[in-house]
């Protein structure tokens, strides 16, 4: 009898350790990721920062879908996370239109929505928690800024003489495309000589990119500067310059946005001018947010991401630490 009752004893203490073990240790958040593809590195290098940065906390459950470039995908993925009722949704927006449905089922369902890089526009963005990434005008703007000054310092710009631009456009409807196209615009409108004579959708892919501009060099061989909405389009444009006979960075300047890699080396080799960095490196700050949105903290409403301009000067140095 006497054993028999430590035995329960034991048993009554082993049940208490449990359950208040299960008190202390945090939920399993599940949290759904929705990508818009793997257009370009910079999009590669966004994905794989956010699935590592939240794999390393494993209190966090990451599911991942990936839209192949398509908003009706990106919809479903986003319906089948509330569905399934994930804690929270990080979320990077195709287009900025077409979401405001499916980000109010969310809010109904009370799952938070964290915004990575691409925004949705102004009249859906009350349905999100917040936004972190890059101020896509402001790169158009440095774009501006830098073409003003290397112009006028080579002697391409002598102000008044027109110089004929050609600009490869993101994907119609983005927010990346629509404020990188204004961020130019901002400083060109100082420089009517500026001709914007050529602008297309290059989708930010290499294969557009290329195909767009040897479109546009049929069209004009005589294109003095290339403002692509990416890298990935330039480097692709790059090429249909050269296998038109002409010398990329010299016969035409071009300047470019995101930093990869590829981008660096080609202004190492001479066939580039600029590329002004767009920080994909998300991941840490995306997993911080959701951390503090778990443990009830409030987030600001607009979360930065700190980025540079490379180009001759200063490329070749930074090179050897680019993370993507
Ligand atoms: O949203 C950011 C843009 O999307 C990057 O500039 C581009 O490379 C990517 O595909």
């Amino acid at each position: 009898m006497k054993r028999w009752g430590k035995i329960l004893a034991l048993v009554a203490v082993a049940m208490m350790v449990l359950s208040v073990a299960a008190i202390a240790a945090p939920k399993t958040w599940v949290v759904g990721f929705s990508q818009i593809g793997s257009e370009s590195e910079c999009r590669t290098a966004d994905t794989h920062s956010v699935q590592d940065a939240f794999a390393q906390d494993d209190s966090f459950a990451l599911m991942y879908a990936d839209a192949q470039q398509k908003q009706e995908n990106q919809i479903k993925a986003l319906r089948s996370f509330i569905a399934r009722k994930v804690d929270c949704i990080v979320f990077t927006a195709l287009v900025e239109t077409g979401y405001g449905p499916v980000l109010q089922e969310a809010q109904k369902a009370h799952i938070p929505v964290v915004m990575i890089d691409r925004d949705v526009a102004k009249e859906d963005q009350k349905y999100r928690l917040t936004i972190m990434g890059s101020d896509f005008i402001k790169e158009g703007e440095k774009v501006g800024n830098w073409l003003a000054k290397y112009l006028k310092d080579k002697g391409i710009d002598d102000g008044t003489t027109p110089i004929d631009f050609a600009e490869l456009q993101g994907t119609t409807g983005s927010a990346p495309a629509i404020d990188r196209a204004q961020g130019f615009r901002n400083i060109a409108k100082d420089h009517p000589n500026w001709q914007i004579k050529h602008s297309q959708d290059g989708d930010f892919t290499s294969s557009q990119g290329k195909q767009v501009m040897e479109a546009f060099l049929k069209d004009d061989p005589k294109i003095q500067v290339l403002f692509a909405h990416n890298d990935q389009m330039a480097l692709g444009a790059i090429q249909a310059i050269k296998e038109a006979g002409l010398q990329p960075g010299k016969d035409i300047t071009i300047i470019s946005i995101d930093g990869v890699k590829g981008a660096f080396q080609a202004i190492v080799n001479g066939e580039s001018n600029c590329t002004v960095e767009c920080n994909p490196l998300l991941g840490p700050q995306a997993v911080q947010a959701v951390r503090d949105l778990r443990d009830g903290k409030k987030l600001p409403a607009r979360i930065w991401t700190i980025e540079s301009v490379y180009d001759a000067s200063n490329a070749a140095a930074a090179l050897p630490t680019r993370q993507y």
